[in-house]
């Protein structure tokens, strides 16, 4: 039997190139290996985002998304949390084996706890009940399915930490292996992937090249990457350029080699080097942006394969459920 891949994405809205590299691909390159269970984690959403109209929207993009990037639903159980009722059941038996002390100790809370007591306000505030018991609700997404390994980045590594240590807690209690315990998968040799300014590419400091925005736009992001103010004339070095590291993720090895040395010759400017590196962007994505634009004009359809995957889903989700009732005394 193969073993089992599981993750859950977040619905952020608008994908960029940070997440096509960063989790989608790395994530379809396992689900060639392994049993892929792969999921939008809309009641995590709810946590943070309390505008319906965002949500629903968010939830679309990020689904549509995945499958234009290659996510075969044939092959990779695709489905919304939010189809499962097991998930949130599953949480409520968890619950009673996780000790608060336990979700004290969680990263995201104790981040928003220290940011309180720096502006001197209540230690809580606006801390709500869905985000201090969000290591239970996705120890819940994991352990249902009988997750081997969930391919995440470092950030979530505690969460899968918790994950391990509540399964282990039940198996504990009831003396044998009922809830697999997993590991996490992380994806540590990605390339980072830098932003306009430099920075690591990413949503909160607002310099993300998005995947699929319309050419003029996409060119038009491009164009705003944040160079020095070297001279057409003199020579650049590639691998500290933003522009150049970009380059590298879309270009073939030879094309690397030409524009490395067009920079060392120097006789080439800034928008130059922009404009390869929209070229061979712009080449990739456009195929992948067709079929956004194609998902996202039937969401009836789109919904569709969602509820496929969730059919799916909930037979596996019931077997643990099943068993976990059992030896609980509560069948
Ligand atoms: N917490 C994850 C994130 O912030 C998303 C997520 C929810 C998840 N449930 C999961 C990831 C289960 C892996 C497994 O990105």
């Amino acid at each position: 039997m193969k073993k089992v891949s599981l993750t859950g994405i977040k619905p952020t809205g608008d994908l960029h190139i940070g997440n096509y590299f960063g989790a989608i691909k790395p994530a379809l390159e396992l689900a060639k290996e392994y049993d892929a269970r792969y999921f939008i984690a809309d009641y995590h959403g709810l946590n943070v985002m309390k505008n319906p109209v965002e949500l629903n929207t968010s939830i679309r993009k990020v689904a549509a998304g995945w499958l234009a990037s290659g996510l075969d639903p044939q092959s990779v159980i695709f489905y919304r949390q939010s189809s499962i009722p097991e998930v949130f059941e599953l949480t409520t038996m968890l619950m009673a084996f996780t000790s608060k002390g336990l979700m004290n100790r969680a990263h995201a809370y104790k981040a928003a706890v220290q940011e309180n007591n720096e502006k001197g306000d209540d230690p809580d505030a606006g801390v709500n009940m869905g985000l201090f018991t969000y290591p239970v609700l996705m120890a819940a997404d994991i352990i249902l399915f009988d997750s081997d390994v969930v391919p995440v980045g470092k950030d979530q590594v505690q969460h899968i930490e918790m994950a391990q240590d509540i399964a282990q807690s039940v198996n504990a209690n009831y003396g044998k292996e009922l809830l697999k315990a997993p590991q996490a998968a992380v994806r540590e040799t990605v390339a980072v992937v830098p932003g306009l300014d430099g920075r690591k590419m990413s949503k909160s400091y607002n310099n993300v090249i998005p995947l699929f925005a319309p050419e003029k736009d996409l060119r038009k992001t491009i164009m705003r990457i944040v160079t020095n103010s070297q001279a057409v004339e003199e020579p650049k070095d590639p691998d500290s350029s933003q522009i150049f590291l970009l380059y590298k993720l879309f270009a073939s090895h030879d094309e690397q080699a030409a524009l490395a040395g067009r920079y060392r010759a120097g006789g080439m400017g800034w928008g130059e080097a922009k404009e390869e590196l929209f070229r061979v962007i712009n080449r990739e994505l456009t195929p992948v942006r067709e079929q956004y634009d194609a998902i996202m004009a039937d969401i009836p359809a789109l919904d569709r394969i969602l509820e496929r995957g969730a059919e799916k889903a909930r037979h596996i989700a019931a077997a643990t459920i099943k068993r976990f009732r059992k030896a609980a005394g509560i069948d």
